[in-house]
């Protein structure tokens, strides 16, 4: 019988945690007693991109996109949708400007603009069926290297390629691999990088937790063209659900004869086993994850050896990201010269990012490398909410830095962000609007990396504390002109000095914050005051008395008891006692109470 329709449930994380199966189970219910369960395939798959909206799903053949799906919307589907063929516009899309409902996937600007390669079967295929991996041409590209093609050829694609790592460095991926070809020694081992520990990261999560036989298929290819026998994923603790469905793919690989000995009935054998790392950020720099998968403390040692010819038990070792391993099968089908179509002269192909902050469409998407901040930011991610104005884009984690507004037409390449003191990082793009700070932004982030610092090297470890007691100093007024200099002495010793790119690193949110945010600095040291309002120990609440309606509302809200009424019986709030948490600014229903 043929399908009535096909239905694509997300099932991704964020998908899952708000309500996804209760969902599903709602909906097969609601199919069962319309009597069409046999006639509709639902299919769970990774995560769409649009994890604001979720639970979200597809209903093919027409490819409806429904969001913040409920269990009580499922009969509305099924009755309407499925049996009367009308679309439940209430679960659609509003695009806001317009006023419109936009039914269809295809509509939405936020997947218009994007190319996927690395997410290319992710939130389209069931990541614990093979069969579905293989239908869209998995492990073709696999047998096509083991067939027709010699190791060195692999490598010249991939070079030719451009393709650059994409866990941070950019380091390109064929001359790695070429390194890695040559480097002596009988035993030689691969690594997927699968740490992702930059705060509010998700791409490779989403990579393994939606498509885990993309880079499977990828590190067999370049086990392949290195001469590697065995090779590891190093997985954080946190992602449970990528390694549930990771270990389900390689046993799948396994069964399907794609993994052990004579692969694909050739000579070639390869094994892939899973490390989890307990979530220290260091463990994602190369040689502290080579450390923790030998079974000792993860920290980092100098290169060179680089690990290319001393990494794992003092082999060559080949170590590349999640994102560039997914990428390898596409590259090899389609070819190199494809592949370097798309990008800039020295950026090829895309890039997976998680989009995040102040922007109307929050999460993952994958863009072609020279594509515009402003075009991500407002085009694919519908600007920012309430038409405020856009202040900066915080890019490349930890160690990445703030883009100001001016250089929003910068393009997203290798070479152009970190021309600007930030870096291209492994996919993490925060946006802010005029109500971040932009000192409280660099010591967020020079609180992160001085927690994770492995304590190694004296410049990381006390430069870090140093800089961040200056940076604390100054949110809380008590800042001098002369700290400014400080911090950028502190910051260059600490990125000369330090071992790894963490400590390296670290400076930059701060280095960058002062070049393009200065005055901000310069306002809460001179006049006690923070331009956006948000560091605490520098604003103050007041109720404007002469408009106040005696309502009595935030007195009664009030958690501390700050609010008293006066002789006249409007509201006061007491300065000593209020401990500026808000909550009269936000509930005062005639916005009579002013923030300073
Ligand atoms: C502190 C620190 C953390 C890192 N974390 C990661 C990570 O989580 N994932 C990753 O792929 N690379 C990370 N890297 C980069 C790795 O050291 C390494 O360059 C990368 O895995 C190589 O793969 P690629 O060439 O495919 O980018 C980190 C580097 C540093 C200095
Ligand atoms: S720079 Fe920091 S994290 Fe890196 S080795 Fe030194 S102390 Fe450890
Ligand atoms: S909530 Fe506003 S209007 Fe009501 S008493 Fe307080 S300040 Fe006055
Ligand atoms: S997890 Fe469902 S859209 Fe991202």
């Amino acid at each position: 019988m043929p399908e009535r329709a096909h239905i694509l449930i997300c099932a991704g994380a964020a998908c899952i945690s708000a309500g996804e199966e209760s969902f599903k189970s709602a909906l097969e219910k609601e199919l069962k007693e319309a009597k069409i369960y046999e006639e509709v395939k639902i299919i769970e798959t990774g995560c769409f991109g649009t994890c604001d909206l979720g639970p979200v799903m597809v209903i093919y053949p027409e490819g409806i996109f429904y969001i913040r799906l409920k269990p009580q919307d499922a009969r509305d589907i099924v009755n309407e949708h499925l049996l009367k063929g009308r679309v439940v516009e209430r679960l659609l899309v509003r695009e806001p400007e317009l006023k419109i409902f936009l039914p269809t996937i295809n509509e939405l600007p936020f997947f218009k603009n994007q190319v996927r390669i690395a997410l290319r079967n992710v939130g389209f295929i069931d990541p614990l069926n093979i069969e579905e991996y293989i239908a869209r041409e998995g492990y073709s590209a696999l047998g096509k290297v083991l067939t027709e093609m010699t190791p060195e050829e692999v490598i010249e694609e991939v070079k030719k390629s451009g393709l650059r790592g994409r866990g941070g460095a950019g380091f390109p991926t064929g001359i790695k691999w070429e390194l890695g070809r040559k480097a002596k020694g009988d035993e030689k081992y691969i690594i997927c990088n699968a740490d992702e520990g930059d705060p509010g990261a998700f791409m490779d999560r989403s990579i393994l937790e939606g498509d885990p036989h993309s880079v499977i298929e990828g590190m067999l290819i370049g086990a392949y063209a290195i001469g590697a026998k065995k090779g590891f994923v190093y997985i954080r603790a946190e992602y449970p659900l990528a390694i549930k469905r990771l270990t389900y793919a390689l046993e799948q690989a396994k069964s399907y004869g794609l993994l052990g000995e004579n692969i694909l009935g050739t000579n070639f054998s390869f094994d892939i086993e899973i490390r989890i790392g307990a979530g220290a950020f260091v463990c994602g720099e190369e040689t502290a994850l080579i450390a923790s998968v030998e079974g000792k403390r993860g920290m980092p040692r100098p290169r060179p050896p680089f690990p290319v010819n001393s990494g794992l038990w003092n082999k060559p070792t080949v170590i590349n990201n999640v994102e560039t391993w997914a990428n390898i099968p596409e590259i090899i089908l389609k070819g190199a010269d494809w592949f370097s179509s798309l990008g800039t002269e020295k950026s090829k192909g895309t890039k997976v990012f998680a989009l995040a902050g102040k922007i109307n469409m929050t999460g993952l998407i994958e863009v072609p490398m020279g594509i515009t901040l402003r075009e991500i930011v407002y085009d694919i991610g519908g600007g920012i909410p309430e038409g405020r104005k856009f202040k900066a884009v915080q890019i490349g984690g930890p160690a990445g830095g703030c883009i100001p507004a001016e250089y929003l037409d910068t393009p997203v390449d290798y070479e152009s962000i970190t021309s600007l003191g930030a870096i291209m990082g492994s996919g993490g793009l925060i946006v802010m609007d005029e109500d971040n700070c932009m000192v409280d932004v660099a010591k967020f982030f020079l609180s992160f990396t001085q927690d994770e610092s492995c304590g190694k090297c004296v410049p990381c470890r006390v430069g870090t504390k140093r800089m961040l007691e200056i940076l604390d100093k100054i949110t809380k007024g008590d800042g001098e002109i002369r700290d400014l200099e400080e911090l950028e002495d502190l910051a260059n010793v600490i990125k000369n000095t330090s071992l790894c790119g963490l400590g390296k690193g670290a400076p930059n949110p701060v280095l960058t914050t002062l070049k393009y945010f200065r005055d901000e600095y310069i306002a809460h040291i001179k006049d006690k005051k923070c331009p956006a309002k948000s560091c605490i120990a520098l604003i103050h609440y007041e109720v404007i008395r002469e408009k106040c309606r005696k309502c009595s509302i935030c007195f009664k809200n009030c958690p501390v008891g700050a609010i008293f009424k006066d002789y006249d019986g409007t509201y006061v709030i007491n300065q000593e006692k209020c401990t500026k948490c808000g909550i009269c600014f936000q509930i005062c229903p005639f916005k009579v109470i002013k923030k300073e």
